[in-house]
């Protein structure tokens, strides 16, 4: 709970106005704006929303300065060890706290039941081109279960939500084998009830007919936790872009389906994909680790560092220094190597003694290493952002629940500065 604690005075036009300022637990302050316009004509100004605590929120909390990341008050590197898994992170993260053993297994009974996708849907994926953006496909598939999911579209209670919830995480996975399996010219592996979340999603993605896939523990878990690792991070582009939509009363799978959408941007979650681009040109030669910085320093130049910068992070992203190990860990057991982690770990380790990047305080986030672990499971490049969706839903419905559920909540609607002409006559075309 954020209490009200203090008050903040501006003073505008010979005139102190009183407002509120509210602090969360962790000490964080905020001044309350909302009554500035409706009581003295006057709003704010912040571009892009930097500055903006658009809700209250008890899901995930970060320090950007000292690069912390808690969910539901756990840190994150609690949940790098084998034993916690993805669909029980997922709960606590849509639910409020750590599901009991009880809970867990009813949760994941669902998820079971609900892993096939119904067949007219199945049919739709079937018209969408072979070689669309699996991110397009992603979205379409997630927004059409509105179509074959009714039931779902309107609801007021958590038990439905479990249902909701339970359908769209199980059946995303399903998807995005599906996709892949086309894509690659591959028949569909149907999923496999005996398996869990992740090793289920290797076996649709990697088996075929008359082989089962093997799935290794230590891809296994190294899948679970990168699915951990981006499963929420508060008030991020596609986690907005989900509380906006559902601010409509639209239902769950449209505002997911609009989620998918903000995070396939390459300045969000299609940064994985560019990450691995880089690191692939910079190891075939097209590019040195300057060059690369070079580009990323200047300004006439749209090329950036993928992988490098956040908006809340002034510090390195806890979940980088996390799969950063992981890989680590990963290509020792399996003995494997793979030149663009020494690639990635050069290009690192120059970014953080230049200047620029040193100045701005600028590290290393979660797209910087995912890639790299995911190419170690046998995932093609074009499907990395996929994964990312698949990490971050339970994120989105948990932000879709707490927006939804909120107590006054309303649309959201932000305001805009005006500066196009002043009023001005229509001219009939002749006089043009
Ligand atoms: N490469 C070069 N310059 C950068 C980078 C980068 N990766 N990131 C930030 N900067 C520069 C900005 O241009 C700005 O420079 P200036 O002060 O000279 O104008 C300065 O650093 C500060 O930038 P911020 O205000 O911190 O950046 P912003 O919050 O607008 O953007 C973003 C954050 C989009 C993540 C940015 O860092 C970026 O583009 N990174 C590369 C793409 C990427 O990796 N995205 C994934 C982010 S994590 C996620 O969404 C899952």
């Amino acid at each position: 709970m954020s209490n009200l604690q203090d008050k903040a005075k501006l003073l505008i036009d010979g005139k102190e106005i009183d407002l509120n300022v509210y602090t969360g637990v962790e000490g964080e302050r905020a001044v309350d704006v909302t009554s500035l316009h409706k009581d003295h004509g006057l709003t704010t100004y912040d571009p892009s929303l930097g500055n903006t605590a658009i809700c209250r929120s008890s899901i995930t909390y970060i320090d950007g300065e000292r690069g912390v990341l808690r969910y539901r008050g756990i840190p994150i590197e609690q949940f790098d060890r084998p034993n916690p898994n993805f669909i029980e992170v997922a709960w606590a993260l849509i639910f409020g706290r750590l599901p009991d053993k009880d809970e867990l297994a009813q949760f994941s009974d669902m998820l079971t039941e609900h892993e096939l996708l119904h067949e007219g849907l199945r049919s739709q994926f079937q018209s969408l081109p072979v070689d669309a953006p699996p991110m397009a496909i992603l979205s379409a598939m997630i927004g059409m279960m509105s179509c074959y999911h009714k039931e779902f579209l309107f609801f007021e209670d958590e038990a439905t939500l479990m249902e909701a919830a339970a359908r769209v995480i199980s059946k995303v996975r399903t998807i995005a084998a599906f996709t892949h399996r086309r894509a690659s010219g591959l028949p569909f592996i149907y999923p496999d009830p005996s398996l869990r979340y992740c090793a289920n999603f290797l076996h649709m993605m990697f088996s075929i007919p008359y082989r089962q896939y093997e799935v290794a523990p230590e891809i296994e878990d190294a899948l679970n936790l990168v699915f951990i690792l981006h499963a929420d991070h508060e008030q991020n582009c596609s986690a907005n872009a989900v509380r906006v939509v559902c601010s409509a009363q639209a239902n769950l799978f449209a505002s997911c389906s609009a989620g998918v959408n903000a995070l396939w941007g390459p300045l969000h979650g299609g940064a994985n994909v560019k990450v691995m681009e880089m690191l692939e040109r910079i190891h075939k030669g097209g590019m040195r680790p300057e060059d690369c910085l070079e580009a990323a320093k200047d300004k006439t130049n749209p090329f950036r560092l993928f992988g490098f910068g956040h908006r809340v992070y002034r510090n390195y992203d806890p979940r980088a220094k996390i799969l950063k190990t992981a890989c680590d860990r990963v290509f020792d057991k399996l003995k494997l190597s793979d030149p663009l982690l020494d690639v990635a770990r050069k290009l690192e380790e120059k970014a953080l003694k230049d200047p620029y990047f040193v100045d701005r305080k600028l590290y290393p986030n979660v797209d910087f290493y995912s890639g790299i672990l995911l190419r170690a499971m046998g995932i093609p490049t074009d499907m990395f952002t996929v994964m990312f969706a698949i990490g971050r839903l339970p994120g989105w419905i948990a932000q879709w629940k707490e927006q939804h559920f909120a107590e006054g909540a309303k649309i959201m609607r932000p305001r805009q500065l005006y500066v196009g002409n002043p009023k001005t006559d229509y001219i009939e075309m002749e006089m043009r």
